[in-house]
């Protein structure tokens, strides 16, 4: 199968990872008791991300691929459960996934739809955009919540473990493999290995650590 193909193949099981994982999220965040609108919001990213699956597994049709959803281990659907309770469990979700892995998706999305021509992709992309916008700005309204019910003890447990979420995030994205892109495989919405290095490097200094300084993280 093609390289974009296949690669869309990949992009439709992580976004169904992403809706498994804000379910969980959004489980243990009613048991919290944060307010009704982020409990509200969560909801509505559970639907996104299952429709951002959908349109990824149709970009994969549009370009030919026969892609077929490898059943993925029950297991990949979950964050385990911290032996240190619900606030931890909720923080262990949070950094990697939204505070991290949502804020950084916004430019990295955005690239990718820079390059992209094939007007399937343009379209998934474009709705994906706009929706991590509101998933990112979600992951930090969460947080905020949070320093409410406990800010000490938020702010000591994610001062912890800040520096080594970035270092494996630096690390994974510094070394995306692969040749560079062809014309076709850029149209179909592909990132040049390297720029993954790139984008995510500066969007840390950027984007994450200010927004985390400015919480006292
Ligand atoms: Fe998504
Ligand atoms: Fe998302």
């Amino acid at each position: 199968m093609n390289r974009a193909a296949q690669e869309w193949g990949l992009r439709a099981q992580a976004e169904y990872r992403s809706a498994a994982i804000t379910a969980q999220l959004l489980h243990w965040l009613i048991q919290a008791g944060l307010s009704q609108e982020l409990l509200e919001t969560a909801t509505r990213i559970v639907g996104d991300e299952l429709v951002h699956a959908q349109l990824c597994a149709d970009v994969v049709e549009a370009l030919g691929g026969d892609w077929e959803p490898v059943p993925t281990e029950v297991r990949h659907l979950e964050i385990a459960a911290s032996p240190n309770g619900l606030m931890a469990s909720i923080l262990d979700s949070l950094l990697p996934n939204f505070l991290l892995g949502e804020t950084l998706a916004v430019p990295l999305f955005n690239a990718m739809r820079l390059g992209a021509q094939q007007p399937q992709v343009v379209a998934a992309l474009t709705r994906i955009l706009a929706d991590e916008a509101v998933h990112r700005a979600f992951g930090w309204a969460v947080l905020d919540e949070l320093l409410q019910l406990d800010g000490p003890g938020v702010r000591a447990y994610l001062s912890a473990r800040l520096a080594g979420e970035l270092e494996r995030l630096q690390t994974l994205y510094a070394s995306v493999p692969g040749p560079a892109l062809r014309p076709e495989e850029r149209a179909a919405g592909l990132l040049d290995p390297k720029a993954w290095g790139e984008i995510t490097a500066r969007a840390i200094e950027q984007d994450v650590r200010p927004r985390f300084a400015a919480r006292g993280v």
